[in-house]
């Protein structure tokens, strides 16, 4: 059996966090919301994954870490906006640093991630959003078992404009009769 590769982030994940994006900053950059300089430092990490720890503590979030060969943080895979009720569908956001690209951890993630989503939280429905442009992370979620299903004009501010999106959606596998 394979390591996982997720693991819940924790508070002690601060520092090293922020040494992440701080050498992976224009890497992300293009892909991303402008980050003001706050968001770089640990005191602010620290904050922001007590916020998001409270969220999913409230089954409205899974803030993961994408652990690397040797347990470092190699990137982040979120679980947002996770609805219940008559959805049951959440939404998958992801990046792996740049020194770790290449070796196929988004794919195992995503992967990991569609497993978690559809057995643990027990949800029916995955959505995730590319740039048209991104083709590598197209890939990832094909090989994850999502499929493209639409395009949505100006859905996401990145990279300080609002910018026309992919999305693919995936669904849990039906129950046998
Ligand atoms: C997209 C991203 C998550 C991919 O991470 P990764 O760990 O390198 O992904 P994997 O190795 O699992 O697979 C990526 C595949 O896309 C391919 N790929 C990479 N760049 C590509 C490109 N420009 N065009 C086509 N394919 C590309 C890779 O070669 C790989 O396929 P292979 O295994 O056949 O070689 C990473 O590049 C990243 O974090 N990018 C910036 C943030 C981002 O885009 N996040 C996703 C937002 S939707």
């Amino acid at each position: 059996m394979t390591t996982p590769c997720l693991r819940l982030v924790t508070p002690d994940d601060a520092d090293e966090l922020a040494a992440v994006y701080v050498e992976n900053r224009e890497f992300l950059a293009p892909w991303e919301p402008v980050r003001e300089d706050e968001f770089f430092e640990s005191d602010s990490q620290r904050a922001a994954i007590e916020r998001m720890l409270d969220e999913h503590a409230a089954d409205r979030m899974v803030p993961f870490v994408i652990l690397g060969p040797a347990g470092e943080i190699a990137g982040r895979l979120t679980l947002n906006n996770v609805v219940r009720g008559a959805f049951q569908s959440a939404s998958v956001g992801y990046w792996v640093r740049e020194d770790l690209n290449g070796r196929g951890l988004a794919t195992r993630a995503a992967r990991e991630a569609v497993d978690h989503a559809f057995t643990a939280l027990g949800l029916h429905r995955l959505e995730a959003g590319t740039l048209l442009h991104n083709v590598a992370s197209q890939t990832v979620l094909r090989r994850a078992g999502f499929a493209p299903f639409a395009v949505a004009p100006e859905y996401l501010r990145i990279a300080g404009r609002w910018q026309d999106h992919l999305l693919f959606h995936a669904f849990a596998p039906s129950p046998r009769p």
